[in-house]
């Protein structure tokens, strides 16, 4: 047989194999998601999550300080806000005392250089577990972008690098950026959560953070799964009002948003391998049925190629010791 191209060549070793690969993961890719509760000396594992767990702020420090030896760089906190903490305004997230600002000091703290990023949404810290202020059965955006503003100047003036909002509230980047200026916060970015669908696949992190909505769904926030436009004209938005980072959320079932996102802007994208996506591979490979650390590298890779500079994933201490 003659053929003037074989495409196998290229595919034959794995050090041909390496040398034409076009994505490879390194730890500068990776956001690591934390869940910080009060207590000490506290590690309960997520039961939907195996191998993920919600720390205390002394552990969440130390596991700071194993991240950055292993190359993380980065890592986004979310807190468990007590229940009587909890209120319709989310009056807690601007307690200058609360959770959430002494776990960015604390970390800032003992891992100076560590990219500190918070999430910003009302929902751990509200009575309905929505991430904004509920009025009737209404979830309302203007009251909720003023607090989500307040929110992330508490953050900034506690150390946070970046605020992370995940609300999906309209105008509240500008209004985030807006706050940060006229509080001298020059320095803080944001990165906005700009197409974040309302997904099935958030189950396991409501269990978490147990942040589940207490009536309804996200539907009029969070963008509808059949939309792909949309996701574009919500992120152009937010780059508009002073996105530094721009999300796609979640990530496995919208490869496609990524990579639509990712050529229609030109800052920095990043993309959310979610609680659903983590639990699925979880619970796939404790049934023996596919090969756990193949599927890591494979998901992660995959997403990266689809065109996220950037991945926050529970698996980020699984991804680097599989690549280095
Ligand atoms: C809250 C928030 C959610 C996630 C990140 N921030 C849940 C939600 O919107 O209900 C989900 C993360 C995950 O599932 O891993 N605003």
């Amino acid at each position: 047989m003659y053929l003037q191209r074989r495409n196998r060549i290229l595919r034959q070793s794995p050090a041909i194999r390496s040398l034409v690969a076009e994505t490879i993961l390194t730890p500068n890719d990776f956001i690591v998601p934390l869940f910080i509760s009060e207590g000490e000396n506290v590690k309960d594992e997520i039961a939907s999550m195996p191998g993920y767990y919600r720390m205390s702020l002394d552990n969440t420090v130390k596991e700071v300080k194993e991240l950055w030896s292993m190359g993380l760089k980065s890592v986004l906190l979310f807190i468990k806000c007590k229940d009587e903490l909890k209120d319709n305004k989310g009056t807690e997230a601007l307690n200058p005392k609360g959770l959430m600002q002494r776990s960015i000091r604390a970390v800032k703290e003992a891992c100076p250089d560590m990219l500190v990023m918070t999430d910003v949404a009302l929902d751990p810290f509200s009575s309905y577990g929505h991430d904004g202020i509920v009025e009737g059965s209404e979830i309302v955006n203007d009251a909720t972008v003023e607090v989500l503003a307040q929110m992330s100047v508490s953050h900034a003036q506690a150390g946070a690098d970046f605020v992370a909002p995940s609300d999906m509230m309209d105008g509240r980047i500008a209004a985030i950026r807006e706050a940060l200026e006229e509080n001298d916060l020059h320095k803080t970015g944001i990165m906005s959560y700009s197409a974040k669908y309302a997904s099935s696949f958030y189950g396991p992190f409501r269990d978490a953070l147990d942040s589940a909505p207490g009536f309804g769904d996200k539907k009029t926030y969070q963008m509808d799964y059949s939309n792909r436009i949309e996701a574009v004209k919500e992120t152009l938005m937010d780059v508009e009002e002073g996105a530094d980072i721009v999300m796609v959320k979640p990530a496995l079932a919208y490869l496609d948003i990524i990579r639509e996102v990712k050529n229609a802007v030109s800052v920095p994208v990043s993309a959310y391998n979610i609680s659903g996506e983590y639990a699925m591979i979880k619970a796939a490979a404790k049934m023996g049925w596919i090969d756990e650390n193949k599927a890591i590298l494979e998901t992660l890779t995959a997403i990266k190629r689809a065109g996220a500079d950037l991945i926050a994933t529970y698996f980020a201490k699984d991804a680097v010791k599989l690549i280095s």
